[in-house]
């Protein structure tokens, strides 16, 4: 195993983004609790330790605080933003609360000198947000970089190897701050940077052995890109201990179901319970047009007769969920991020409770792009690692109004023409999602001779980063043409195709 960082996690939301910036360089890193004791940081072979932020004053009564013998450790230690506050408490310095909390963009000036700086020059822009400052240096503490409201927003000591930053290294905002980082991992606690996402699996499958032991787990499979992953990679730990459980509710796309059981009933040889729950949906959605009630409805359902199939397996200790560091983030209703309040996701929390079992989340560290990264490693294909997002509530929200196995049919043959361009055409990659909407609206044509009347299916195709904008993609009108014209020729019950081009905001990428 290549060297190993300790983050201790004080609960900043930028944790999990120091660690990720730390696996980015090549340097394999765990977040631990807060309180992690210096003796079990030592028995992990740590060679560097990073106090992290968080939302606490040093100054409270009852903040949290490391064990203090990770000062007597003899590895370097980094503390950032409340990390540094500690330093200075702990040390031996002092820290008052601030008039001024410090937030936002400020400039860092310093001369030559710090490793810590090396490749750097004055001033560089650096991403402030704290409170409390510190008022006096621990012993054997110098200030190595400053910014206006700061005398002391860069402080080391070189002969202990113990840094302390005011601001944060680890955020896009402060642009070199990846620099910084790379000279404390590189110079200051000696890192090779020879880790890869490979050694991931095995540190990730030990892991998961560890927790799990000799106890079986199950796994709600959906077919997207984070289900897929935890399953193949909780099947190489723990092999037939997991259970995949995949609900058909007859809101999916064309054929999903025989994809999923092909890739990991027959080629991954996971065991796996399909249920076929498509009725038991489609009557409780019966005669609902609103959106969220519908949402309401198959969540619930989900868990029902998620629930049922997991009592039908036997004893089943662990739940296991694809749940990724977004989400976890996501899930938590912050002032500010519209996506948590506007639509009731149920991805994440509500099953474990009711069903008494414990979580296991083998992905909660990583992002998106790294969980990809660790699929490919895990054998998973590009069409799987790669494909668009798709909602849980499925074609549920994208039949307009009331749900009906008829328009989820003709919904699911539409698509799936779609879909085939999408990638008979080379754009599906480029794509954020691609999708086609029910809208049961009559139109009047003629085809042949005959006067027809009949419904509409609108296109949705968009391009986003992060699906809280999004703007229509601009596709080529041969493709658009025959996308049209298939739809139009193949599928019974369409006779008009109209194409989306709302952007988001104001519009959002679903229709409901
Ligand atoms: P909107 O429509 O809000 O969608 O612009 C943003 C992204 O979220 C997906 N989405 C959902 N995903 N459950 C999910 O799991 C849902 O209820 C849900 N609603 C929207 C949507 O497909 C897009 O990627």
């Amino acid at each position: 195993m290549s060297q190993k960082i300790a983050v201790l996690d004080f609960g900043s939301q930028y944790t999990q983004v120091i660690a990720r910036r730390i696996r980015e360089l090549n340097v394999y890193s765990e977040i631990l609790p807060f309180n992690t004791k210096a003796s079990d940081l030592k028995k992990r072979g740590v060679c560097g330790i990073i106090l992290s932020g968080g939302p606490a004053s040093v100054l409270a009564k009852g903040s949290p605080r490391p064990d203090a013998g990770v000062f007597k450790l003899g590895v370097p230690v980094l503390g950032i933003c409340y990390g540094l506050q500690l330093m200075g408490k702990m040390l031996g310095g002092a820290v008052v609360s601030s008039k001024q909390r410090e937030y936002g963009l400020g400039e860092l000036s310093f001369k030559d000198g710090s490793q810590l700086l090396k490749g750097l020059k004055s001033p560089i822009q650096v991403w402030n947000s704290h409170g409390d400052r510190i008022e006096k240096l621990p012993e054997g503490f110098k200030a190595v970089g400053t910014t206006e409201n700061s005398k002391f927003a860069l402080i080391e000591n070189k002969q202990k190897r113990f840094y302390g930053m005011q601001f944060h290294p680890e955020v896009a905002h402060t642009p070199r701050g990846v620099e910084i980082l790379r000279n404390f991992l590189y110079d200051i606690c000696g890192c090779t940077g020879d880790w890869k996402m490979s050694d991931y699996v095995a540190t990730a499958i030990e892991k998961i052995r560890a927790q799990v032991g000799d106890k079986k787990v199950i796994l709600g499979l959906s077919g997207g890109v984070d289900s897929s992953v935890a399953a193949a990679l909780i099947h190489k730990a723990i092999g037939d201990q997991l259970t995949c459980v995949f609900v058909d509710n007859g809101l999916l796309r064309k054929d999903e179901r025989k994809k999923v059981e092909q890739l990991f009933k027959n080629n991954f040889k996971i065991k796996m319970k399909t249920v076929r729950a498509e009725q038991l949906f489609l009557k409780r959605l019966k005669g609902v047009k609103d959106p969220e009630r519908k949402r309401k409805i198959i969540g619930k359902t989900f868990i029902e007769v998620f629930d049922k199939a997991v009592k039908s397996i036997g004893a089943v200790d662990f739940l296991a969920q694809g749940t990724l560091y977004p989400d976890v983030i996501e899930s938590v209703p912050i002032a500010g991020n519209p996506a948590s309040l506007i639509k009731s996701h149920h991805n994440v929390g509500g099953l474990p409770k009711k069903m008494k079992l414990k979580l296991l989340e083998p992905l909660r560290e990583l992002f998106k792009d790294e969980v990809r990264a660790l699929g490919k490693e895990l054998g998973l294909s590009k069409e799987v690692l790669w494909r668009h997002p798709f909602p849980g509530p499925g074609l549920g929200v994208r039949v307009v109004g009331e749900v009906k196995k008829s328009y989820c049919d003709i919904l699911r043959e539409a698509d799936a023409v779609l879909m085939e361009e999408m990638h008979a055409s080379g754009l599906y990659y480029n794509l954020w999602q691609a999708f086609a909407v029910f809208v049961p609206v009559k139109t009047v044509g003629v085809m042949g001779d005959e006067r027809t009347y009949d419904n509409v299916i609108a296109l949705r195709i968009v391009e986003s980063q992060d699906a809280m904008t999004a703007d229509w993609a601009n596709i080529p009108h041969e493709v658009l043409a025959k996308i049209s014209n298939r739809i139009i020729n193949e599928v019974k019950g369409v006779n008009r195709v109209v194409l989306d081009i709302s952007s988001k905001p104001p519009a959002t990428i679903e229709w409901e």
